[in-house]
């Protein structure tokens, strides 16, 4: 007797397999504001709406795009959208990480059988030119993963290409779009994103993703990699989709000083949610020249950075036979862009400040040079960092 069945199915077959990150839905106060701001800032393309004069009636919705990004705000029309109580709970802040897949209603029962909660039953959105279908389950805190799978004239390419996103949406021009084609900014689409959870929940969450969606664990950090005298966390990476989307997850951990982690959650409700994306770049000094010239606010280093970086990187490199760091190392400081290597090469990337009026979710922009990693030698250089910005808002 023969077992045909097996207990992996391939790619093909598997309704959690990922094709690409959808969107990254964000819920805000003023979507039409808020668009602006990431339009200006960050060079993204207010590409389309959805709002009352759409036949949109209880939120207006602003797709921005860039590259292969797509990030959604939303904001709500009425006082009972959800997105009006979760503005008041959380402010500006992710609220769902969208996936691509083949056939959603099939992602979400087998991500259901697998032990996720549902957080919206799956739904047809259709019209003459093609269809979406979306449902949502939940994953840590207010944030929640909605599998989206698209066909017709709504499917994922001709998105790309910049046709319609779903149905209700129209395309709209803005002169900010027309300087953002003359100075871009060069965001490629999502590398990663991190997710701050309570103290103590870090290892559910990774169990989470390695029995819902069927993830791996990526990189191991612990609290000796990742802490300075006062604070310090645990973060664990998650990866799924054979490397399309990493989804690390922090947790606080024991300082002498308030956690940069206790301290998002004591401004998000005590509610875990997105602590940042991480955008790509493959070249993040004109990148970060653009935006800093936008006035993207970054964080500063301490100056002692840069006297030991450069020894730090280049035997790294020299040890694992890759040749050293490229770019231009004054430009680098000029720029106070942050540098790390592992055994796999190098990396180049940039935190921005809290995006909003509450510390919590920042981007930041990343360039790889060989390396996967996500910068675990800078971590030291940026908490101290982060620290002193803790200090100013009087959270330390
Ligand atoms: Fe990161």
């Amino acid at each position: 007797m023969t077992t045909a069945a097996t207990k992996t199915p391939s790619t093909s077959t598997d309704p959690l397999a990922l094709i690409d990150v959808d969107h990254v839905r964000f819920y805000v106060g003023n979507a039409k504001q808020a668009a602006y701001f990431y339009a200006h800032t960050f060079g993204f393309r207010i590409d389309q709406i959805a709002d009352l004069t759409t036949g949109s009636r209880d939120e207006a919705d602003y797709l921005l795009t860039q590259g292969n990004i797509r990030l959604m705000f939303t904001t709500a029309l009425t006082k009972d959208h959800p997105a009006a109580e979760e503005v008041k709970r959380f402010g500006d802040g992710v609220k769902d990480i969208a996936l691509t897949v083949f056939d959603a209603e099939k992602a979400y029962e087998q991500a259901i059988r697998n032990g996720a909660e549902s957080a919206s039953e799956p739904r047809v959105i259709s019209d003459e030119k093609g269809s979406v279908t979306v449902a949502s389950i939940k994953t840590y805190g207010r944030v929640v993963h909605t599998f989206v799978s698209r066909s017709g004239g709504y499917a994922l390419p001709e998105v790309k290409r910049g046709g319609t996103f779903m149905p209700v949406f129209k395309k709209i021009d803005s002169p900010v779009n027309d300087y953002n084609e003359a100075h871009p900014c060069g965001l490629k689409y999502v590398d990663h994103c991190v997710g701050n959870v309570e103290d103590g929940k870090m290892n559910h969450w990774v169990q989470w993703y390695e029995d819902v969606l069927g993830f791996t664990m990526f990189k191991h950090f612990d609290d000796k990699d990742i802490s300075t005298e006062y604070s310090a966390l645990m973060s664990k990476v998650m990866s799924g989709g054979n490397g399309l989307i990493k989804m690390p997850i922090n947790e606080p951990a024991e300082g002498k000083k308030k956690s940069q982690i206790q301290e998002y959650l004591d401004w998000h409700d005590n509610t875990p949610g997105c602590q940042h994306l991480a955008l790509r770049t493959d070249d993040a000094l004109e990148s970060v020249a653009e935006l800093r010239r936008r006035g993207v606010d970054f964080l500063s280093l301490p100056d002692a950075y840069y006297e030991k970086v450069w020894d730090r990187v280049d035997s790294m490199l020299k040890a694992h036979g890759h040749e050293a760091v490229k770019e231009d190392h004054d430009r680098i400081k000029e720029l106070g862009i942050l540098v790390d290597a592992d055994d796999e090469g190098y990396l180049l990337q940039l935190f921005t400040k809290p995006l909003q009026d509450r510390p919590t979710l920042f981007f930041e922009i990343i360039t790889r040079r060989g390396s996967q990693s996500f910068g675990k030698g800078n971590f030291k250089a940026l908490f101290e960092a982060l620290e002193i910005e803790q200090e100013r808002r009087g959270n330390l």
